[in-house]
Order: structure tokens, then sequence, then C-alpha cells
């Protein structure tokens, strides 16, 4: 039996993640993998969550186990509320939060709910692509913009914007990670940031802010302001998520947004899955109320910080000169660039056969440019790893350099 014929037209925009099939691989041999994306399962505070889930199930079972809300428990959204404007200065009114099941379906919601298709949508080249696939599914037209050290380059936007609007073009929305992106690692200016913001303003787009990495910033003196405390008029929408901080197992991510679209979102949301697990909200609400996740937080940043600095260390030892890599301030990814004629989705099986992986840089940029690119994830890998593997791909970049 052949299914296609039975298929929405949609589905023929639906990507599989490259990652996935390619983890899948590495999973099956003994390969040092700078693939994944995973957080460090050994940061997880295991024992009081054990705790915590426990008291949660049986003090309060008659909740945590029930139907909740679509916008997520009340008591959750209050603790999450204050906990933004605790760590990231967010002053956020509970009730214009929408919880979701990870960042990643909050993306998924507000692509829905703004893309029409043809719609131009802006993107980071690179950016991550589990939100290029979710916009791809819209049929969008896709803009991008070039990031390097300080981010997003907003003067390069400028000068595209000024092309669509004598286009005529409707630009719907900016997507970006303003703060150790993913893939690249980077972190905006504060210049950059307030003329994102004035540009927004200027050519009437609303800009989709996802900050899952603003509180991984383990480097002093970088600015991690949140674009949406520069937005005066409502323009931006802040996606956040746990997965980093606390578990991505609890698929806790949030919208903050003007009411308006809060109660848009939530209106989709409630036909997607009636609303995030209950029982993840309580949990999460009592760790909140006891500290834990900003207890926690230093112990990340310093153990993510010993492995960025461990990944440099033998990238600048080893590594070809004319090899362009990013120091990121925070996060868990670092991003190659071999400026040279080279296909790393070729190369990454001969990685493969030397011990280690990596993620082609290709599927981050919405046109799949960008061939000579690569991820590399620090955050899972332990500095022995790191150590060995980064050596691994050193001799194997000087191999393909040299016959380029
Ligand atoms: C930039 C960015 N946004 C969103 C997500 C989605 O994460 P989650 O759905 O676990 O919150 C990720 C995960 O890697 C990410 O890197």
């Amino acid at each position: 039996m052949r299914y296609n014929r039975f298929l929405s037209a949609d589905t023929q925009f639906m990507k599989a993640s490259e990652i996935r099939e390619l983890l899948k691989l590495v999973e099956q041999r003994n390969v040092i993998s700078f693939a994944g994306g995973l957080p460090d399962p050994k940061l997880f505070p295991v024992d009081e969550l054990s705790e915590i889930a426990k008291e949660v199930i049986k003090e309060m079972g008659s909740k945590a186990l029930q139907y909740a809300p679509t916008k997520g428990v009340t008591l959750y959204r209050k603790e999450l509320a204050d906990f933004l404007y605790r760590n990231r200065g967010i002053r956020a009114d509970p009730e214009d939060i929408v919880v979701t099941v990870g960042s990643q379906q909050a993306i998924d919601i507000i692509s829905r709910t703004l893309i029409d298709p043809g719609d131009v949508v802006i993107v980071e080249e690179p950016t991550y692509l589990a939100a290029l696939n979710a916009f791809r599914v819209r049929r969008p037209r896709f803009v991008g913009v070039p990031v390097d050290d300080n981010g997003m380059k907003v003067e390069v936007l400028e000068e595209k914007l000024k092309k669509l609007r004598e286009e005529g073009a409707k630009i719907k929305l900016l997507y970006t990670i303003p703060i150790a992106q993913n893939p690249a690692g980077v972190t905006m200016s504060p210049d950059r940031k307030k003329r994102l913001v004035e540009l927004a303003e200027e050519y009437d787009f609303l800009i989709v802010e996802d900050d899952v990495y603003g509180l991984l910033v383990f480097d002093p003196n970088i600015d991690t302001t949140p674009l949406t405390l520069l937005d005066k008029s409502g323009r931006v929408i802040y996606v956040g998520s746990f997965s980093k901080m606390l578990s991505p197992g609890m698929r806790l991510g949030h919208i903050v947004g003007p009411r308006e679209l809060i109660d848009v979102f939530e209106r989709a949301k409630q036909s997607i899955d009636l609303h995030t697990p209950s029982l993840t909200q309580y949990i999460t609400a009592e760790a909140l109320r006891r500290g834990v996740i900003e207890r926690n937080l230093p112990r990340i940043r310093e153990h993510y910080k010993a492995k960025r600095d461990a990944m440099i260390r033998v990238m600048e030892e080893k590594f070809p000169k004319s090899v362009w890599f990013t120091r990121p301030a925070g996060g868990m990814f670092l991003w190659v660039k071999l400026n040279a004629n080279v296909d790393t989705s070729e190369l990454l099986q001969r990685a493969i056969e030397k011990g280690v992986a990596y993620v082609p840089g290709k599927s981050f940029f919405h046109d799949y440019s960008g061939k000579d690119t690569m991820r590399l994830n620090f955050s899972y890998p332990t500095v022995e790893q790191i150590e060995k593997g980064i050596a691994i791909l050193a001799e194997l970049i000087r191999e393909a350099l040299g016959s380029s």
C-alpha cells in the first residue's frame, strides 16, 4: 500500500532532522560526538527533583495529575513570572504567558499563527534548524542575514529591509537567538540589539526572541539584556525554556508577549494538545519556589565554561590558521568555517570512521548554503573526549584542506 496520495500538501515541507538521522549512526559506534545538543546529565538536580516529584504527587496529586488550563498551571505561571523578573528583568503578568511543551512548541505555535505563505521571515545565517523547519511548513519567503562575532549583522539587515520595502514585500517577522546562539555561539552586541528593535519599528515587523541560552552565559562583561526590555511598543515575542537550565525531559517552554497575541497562541495550543503536562509544571513550580534552578545555574556555567575552554585551547593549538571559529561567551555550541571548497557533509563519513562526529552546517541555513561549515557541541562530551576529538578533527581538516 502506498500512502503518498493520502498525505497533505504540507508534509512535503516537513524535513526529517539531519541531526537525528546522524545521531543514530553515531550511537552505534564508538565515536566522540560533537553532533548532539544535549545538556550534560551530570548537571540535572536529580536528588532535589526526585524529592519534589514525590511530594508533589503525594500532596498535590489531585491537581498535578489532573487536566490544567491551556495557558499553563496558574501557580507555575506565577513562579515563572517571578523567575523571569529576578533573572532576566522581564516584568510579565502571568496572564501574558503561555506555557508550551518546550520552546520548540512555542516556535511552532508562533509559526502557525503568524506566517502566511509568501510572508517574509527573516532569519540569521546560520540559525536553529528546527525553527527553520517549523517555519518552512508555512511556506514563507526566507531572507537571511549573516552573523559575525557580534551576532546578526544588523547593518546588512537594514540594506535588505530597504530592498524589501522597495519591492513592496510584506515583512512578517524576524527570528533571532541574540544570546549564545545555536548554532554559531555568538551574542548580539548592545548597539545591534538597540538598532534591531528600532528597525522593527521603522519597517513594521515582529521580532521573535529565542532566549533559551540567555542565562547560560559564562563570560563576564557580556551584555545579556533581552531584546524585549528594549522594546517600547510590544513588537518582541519572547520565547524561553527550562530545557538547558533544568531538564529537557520536563519539556517546559514559554512564550511571553502582548495579551492579544497570547490569546491567539492559547487558541492554537488548545487544538494541539489542550495543555502542557500539569505534572512537570507543578514540579517545576516547586523547584522554582525552592530556588533549585538559581542555585544550580552557577554550577552549569562553570562546568560548560571549562568544556568550552578545553575545546578552544585544542582548536587554537591544532586547527589550521585559515579556519575560522567562534568563541562562544555561553551556551552549548561553537561554529567552525573552513574557508575552503570543502563540503562538510561529504567529510562527515570520513570523520565518523576516524571516530569523531559533528553536524554539517548546511542544514542551519534556510537555503542550505554554508557547505564549508560545521557545528560543534561542547556541553555533552567530557573534557577528555573534547581534547581527543578535536585533535582528530584537526587532523581530518588538515587532510581535507590539503586536498581541496
Ligand atoms: C535556539 C533553540 N531554541 C529552541 C530549542 C528547543 O528546545 P526546547 O524545546 O527543549 O525548549 C533549542 C534546542 O536545542 C534551541 O537550541
